[in-house]
């Protein structure tokens, strides 16, 4: 009896398993293949809210050079050293942006 039931957990159990790599194989390499868990939460989660807040500056975003080499929304809205910052949806953003969120990519420039 007892081992009637341990071998059905055991099957459901190798079932539910191979069916989660089976999903997970159909997920976009763009949510998978990402380097941090920052990266896929800021890429996918700012867009997400704001295709619908403002339509624009998603789609600025996704025709910008920026977007072309993987930088996301979080990379500019991050607060820099000393800036105000506040929760917003989850995550953590600059109050207000400034030439020092582009200065850690373009140090010279700034
Ligand atoms: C759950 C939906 C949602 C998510 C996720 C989200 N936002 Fe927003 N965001 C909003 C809404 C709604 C507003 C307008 C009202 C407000 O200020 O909360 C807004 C406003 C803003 C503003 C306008 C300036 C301001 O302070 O009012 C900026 C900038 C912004 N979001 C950036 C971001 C960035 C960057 C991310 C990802 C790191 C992000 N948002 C994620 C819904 C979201
Ligand atoms: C290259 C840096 C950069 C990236 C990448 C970036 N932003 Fe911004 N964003 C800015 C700057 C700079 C402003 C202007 C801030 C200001 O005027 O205070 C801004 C403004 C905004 C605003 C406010 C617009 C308004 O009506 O005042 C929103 C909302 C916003 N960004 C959302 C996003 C979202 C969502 C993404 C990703 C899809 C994103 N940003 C990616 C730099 C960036
Ligand atoms: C996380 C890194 C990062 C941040 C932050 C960042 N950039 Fe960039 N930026 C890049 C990269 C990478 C490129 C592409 C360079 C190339 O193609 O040679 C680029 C390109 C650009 C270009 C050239 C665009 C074109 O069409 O060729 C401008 C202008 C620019 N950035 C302005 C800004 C401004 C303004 C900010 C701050 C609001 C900012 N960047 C923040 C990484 C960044």
């Amino acid at each position: 009896m007892a081992f009637r039931g341990v071998f059905i957990a055991v099957v459901i159990g190798a079932v539910l398993l191979v069916a989660a790599f089976m999903i997970n194989q159909y997920r976009p390499p763009v949510v998978t293949e990402q380097p941090t868990a920052s990266f896929v939460r800021a890429s996918g989660k700012c867009a997400e809210c704001h295709a619908n807040q403002q339509f624009s500056v998603v789609h600025e975003y996704e025709l910008s050079a920026h977007a072309r080499k993987g930088i996301n929304c979080l990379d500019c809205h991050k607060p820099a050293e000393r800036q105000l910052s506040k929760e917003h949806h989850g995550f953590v953003v600059a109050t207000h942006l400034t030439a020092a969120n582009c200065r850690s990519c373009h140090e010279a420039v700034y």
